[in-house]
């Protein structure tokens, strides 16, 4: 018998039963909401500056990801040491109070290049590299609640870096990210927006007890 897949997110093994109940608070408010009443323009997109805005995020990655993000972590998206961009969408209660609500959020940090990441290269970009540092964009983490998959939302977050690279006068040279191998629609999404996958981790995760072979996905301007 074909088992049925309960997972709240393809970041969780296929067989997970971890992923099964949203514990964020967001998702009991959106209960009593028309979500299609709230369009993209209602979207606001900024980076974490409050503890509140952790503590949604610390939910949200729970939700999302299988993997534990420690308070270090935590604490440098706070203080600016990694970068981040959330999307947000305010509710207003029929009470008059508004409330702000994190949907989506992606953590990201400004690292060393590695060469043999770069694709297609000029001699002329070869030089370039020998005389400038280069850095590359990693992206740590990248979720959307359920109920606002599908609408561009985590597209909007990416083209948000890739235009930090192009601004960036060459001194960043491509977007990177390591992903789990059974995320179909993580590597989709990635290929949607034109990375590439560039190398095989064997065994490279351990989740829930079980090792699983990791991607990386590279975006380099053309
Ligand atoms: C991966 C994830 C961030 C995508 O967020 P999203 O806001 O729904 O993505 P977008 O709406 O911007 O999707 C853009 C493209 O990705 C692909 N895509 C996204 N979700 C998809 C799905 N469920 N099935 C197939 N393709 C999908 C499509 O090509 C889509 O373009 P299209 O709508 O024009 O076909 C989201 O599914 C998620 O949070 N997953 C759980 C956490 C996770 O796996 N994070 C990635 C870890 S590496």
């Amino acid at each position: 018998m074909q088992q049925i897949d309960q997972r709240l997110s393809q970041a969780y093994p296929p067989n997970s039963q971890n992923n099964t109940r949203y514990i964020a608070e967001i998702h009991s408010v959106l209960a009593n909401v028309k979500i299609d009443d709230i369009g993209f323009k209602d979207i606001k997109f900024r980076k974490v500056q409050t503890k509140r805005d952790l503590e949604q995020l610390k939910l949200l990655q729970q939700e999302w990801f299988p993997i534990t993000y420690g308070e270090q972590f935590y604490n440098s998206v706070l203080n600016g040491r990694v970068s981040s961009l959330i999307a947000e969408i305010e509710i207003k209660y029929p009470t008059g109070r508004k409330e702000k609500y994190v949907i989506g959020a992606m953590v990201y940090q400004q690292r060393q290049c590695k060469t043999k990441y770069l694709q297609n290269l000029t001699w002329k970009q070869w030089f370039c590299l020998f005389f400038q540092t280069q850095n590359a964009l990693y992206i740590m983490t990248i979720g959307v609640i359920n109920e606002f998959r599908g609408r561009g939302i985590a597209e909007y977050m990416v083209e948000q870096l890739k235009k930090t690279v192009l601004q960036s006068n060459k001194t960043i040279a491509y977007i990177y990210l390591d992903m789990v191998d059974y995320n179909e629609i993580a590597s989709r999404f990635y290929q949607k927006q034109g990375f590439n996958k560039m190398r095989i981790k064997k065994n490279h995760y351990m989740i829930e007890n079980q090792t699983f072979d990791g991607y990386v996905y590279v975006w380099q301007p053309i």
